[in-house]
């Protein structure tokens, strides 16, 4: 399809899930004739984007590069402000996406609200309720939603969050959460190039004939006293012979200063380095049950037909608990504790979770996504 002038997309995220969610939609944007995509990277998150930048083979058009080690909120945000709004000043783009939640899906949107930029939301309408948990995520995602005209729905239910915040039926789409399509696609690679996820299978070896937990924590209102509870379970779950634990540690450094002290040196926990897109969904398949407090692994969980266990207060993915492939624990340690044992030693409370459908999406999202953006840019085409 040929059109004289083609809009200008400039997709833009920074961190980890943000790229993991947006690859599929800057392929199938890049393979759509009546667009010219642009990609700009935060670089919110450096050597983690990066592995995923790596797999998915983008090679950003601007690399803002703006990690710090340890970064502020206050100092991560005024760089994504002023060094986006810049980027906006000279791409001058018909359009934005960004997604999800983080700082950058916020800062981005706002550079674009001061230039009357339009702003698409990619994974809109999760919400909690408190503004606090998860912190400053839930935020991010509201102002964010205030300035986008498109929101992608992930489900019925994140539409309904939308329609409550008085957004117009008529600018939300429920497309699936990208994620899905991210691990079939990743799925695909690793079938045509299985030497994509060979770097875990060592740890795995070493582990053979134990059942696998696979634990991530990163959420900053669990920093302090619920990282220390969390480590304390850990520690209390590796003391059954049967178990391994595998951690790969996120890198921000509050939470290996949590976790090191209390998990080094026992025989049945590794702690690894992130490990890249691929070789976690290997370790995810290999697992018996997952422990995290991240929101992306609560959606892909259950394609791997693995029961996840919430090391959160609330969640604002309640799809999974209500589908019943995640139950939502917190982070007490008594708690935690009971509710691994409880599902590694009973077989029929194991199978009731293993067995549920994804509720996050078909892996169709990201087309859908492109073909909405084309019926908004070119009115009655189709
Ligand atoms: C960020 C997002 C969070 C998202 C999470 C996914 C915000 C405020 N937080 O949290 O919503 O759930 O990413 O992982 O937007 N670091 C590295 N290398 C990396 C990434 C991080 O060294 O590749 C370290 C740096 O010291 C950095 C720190 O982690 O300063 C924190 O990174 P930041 O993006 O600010 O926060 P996250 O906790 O990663
Ligand atoms: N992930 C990964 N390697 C890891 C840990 C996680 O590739 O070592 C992926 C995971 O499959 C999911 C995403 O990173 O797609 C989740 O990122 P994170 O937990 O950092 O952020 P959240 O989803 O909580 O925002």
């Amino acid at each position: 399809m040929q059109h004289a002038s083609r809009p200008k997309i400039l997709v833009c995220f920074g961190t980890r899930p943000e790229a993991i969610k947006m690859f599929p939609v800057v392929h199938a944007l890049k393979a759509h004739p009546a667009f010219e995509t642009r990609v700009v990277v935060t670089a919110q998150h450096r050597g983690m984007l990066d592995q995923v930048l790596q797999m998915s083979e983008i090679v950003p058009d601007i690399d803002l590069d703006l990690m710090q080690d340890g970064q502020s909120l206050d100092a991560l945000s005024s760089r994504i402000i002023t060094s986006f709004g810049a980027v906006l000043d000279v791409e001058r783009p018909d359009r934005v996406l960004v997604h999800g939640d983080t700082l950058t899906a916020m800062m981005v949107s706002l550079a674009c609200y001061f230039r009357k930029i339009p702003v698409g939301h990619v994974e809109a309408g999760l919400r909690s309720g408190n503004i606090y948990a998860p912190w400053p995520e839930e935020l991010n995602r509201r102002v964010t939603a205030i300035i986008a005209d498109l929101h992608f729905a992930p489900t019925q239910r994140a539409r309904q969050a939308l329609l409550a915040e008085t957004i117009a039926d008529e600018n939300i789409f429920v497309t699936g959460n990208t994620v899905v399509d991210a691990l079939l696609e990743t799925k695909r690679r690793i079938i045509a190039d299985p030497g994509l996820a060979t770097a875990i299978e060592p740890l795995l070896k070493r582990f053979d004939g134990k059942r696998i937990v696979a634990v991530t924590a990163h959420r900053r209102e669990n920093f302090g006293e619920g990282l220390t509870s969390i480590a304390k379970a850990l520690v209390k779950l590796a003391e059954r012979d049967d178990v391994a634990i595998i951690f790969p540690v996120h890198p921000n450094p509050a939470v290996s200063k949590a976790m090191v002290p209390l998990l080094e040196g026992i025989a049945n926990i590794a702690l690894i380095e992130p490990l890249d897109y691929p070789n976690f969904a290997r370790m995810l398949d290999a697992s018996d049950l997952i422990l995290t407090d991240s929101g992306g692994i609560q959606e892909e969980a259950p394609s791997f037909q693995t029961p996840v266990l919430i090391m959160r207060e609330t969640t604002e993915r309640s799809e999974a608990i209500e589908a019943g492939t995640a139950r939502l624990v917190g982070t007490s340690e008594a708690a935690l504790v009971a509710a691994a044992n409880q599902l590694l030693d009973s077989t029929s409370e194991y199978e009731a979770m293993a067995s549920n459908a994804n509720p996050f999406g078909d892996g169709n999202a990201a087309h859908q996504i492109v073909q909405i953006l084309y019926e908004r840019h070119f009115p009655g085409s189709t």
